[in-house]
């Protein structure tokens, strides 16, 4: 079975869970969801006063690490639930956050110096064409950080098993959370995501795999 991943489903997903979704995530990942944005973000290597575009930005946990680890940098967080944005612009009141669509980027051409995606492009209908508008508006040279679920195997099953029984403990919608694993498990692995990131023109710099594979991150260059 393929997962609908129409903007509209998709967009109506995220707001009905927006009120929800940080306390979601602290539980489903048992707290580490934070703390490997955190490893991967630093190791990022976030120039001071550069300008960087956080995509799927959700509830903005990206813009408040980056703001820690490198207060000069400016960020820009992009998504298309209106509901996680009011959610992000509440936890980083000084920040800036805008609502679009990470397949069609309203930027000039290598206009950041870094571009990240957490837990997003897994959720985007035309993957391939956010990848060109990522690869476009990165300048030559700039940094592009992919993090998301990654290898189908233990650490994976783990929460195939895991998530059903905190949507029960809950009484969250079922279904939102349904998406979240059937999205999960067809998402492709790293290896084969970085062949694809490869075929935009980027070229791997690191990859760091946490939880038994489970998660990963990938940072790849123009
Ligand atoms: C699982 S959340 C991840 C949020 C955040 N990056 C994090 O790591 O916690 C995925 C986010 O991607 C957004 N999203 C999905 N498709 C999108 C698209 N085509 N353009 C922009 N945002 C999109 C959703 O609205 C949602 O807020």
């Amino acid at each position: 079975m393929t997962c609908d991943k129409t903007p509209q489903k998709i967009t109506k997903i995220f707001d009905e869970i927006s009120g929800y979704y940080d306390k979601m995530n602290n539980f489903i990942s048992l707290g580490t969801h934070y703390f490997i944005k955190k490893i991967a973000l630093k190791n990022l290597k976030i120039r001071q006063n550069s300008y960087i575009l956080d995509l799927c930005c959700g509830t903005g946990d990206f813009t408040q690490i980056i703001d820690k680890i490198e207060p000069k940098a400016k960020v820009i967080g992009l998504d298309n639930s209106v509901e996680m944005i009011k959610l992000a612009k509440h936890k980083n009141p000084q920040k800036v956050f805008m609502h679009g669509d990470c397949t069609n980027l309203p930027f000039k051409d290598r206009e950041f110096d870094y571009i990240t995606v957490g837990f997003g492009l897994r959720n985007v209908d035309n993957r391939q064409k956010a990848l060109s508008e990522i690869y476009r508006t990165l300048k030559t040279g700039g940094k592009f950080m992919h993090l998301d679920f990654g290898r189908h195997g233990f650490g994976g099953k783990c929460f195939d098993f895991w998530v059903p029984i905190l949507v029960k403990i809950f009484g969250v919608n079922h279904e939102n959370y349904h998406y979240l694993i059937e999205s999960k498990n067809e998402y492709p692995e790293p290896q084969v995501l970085i062949k694809e990131f490869e075929t935009h023109g980027f070229k791997l710099v690191k990859r760091q795999d946490f939880l038994f594979g489970a998660v990963s991150y990938q940072i790849l260059e123009k």
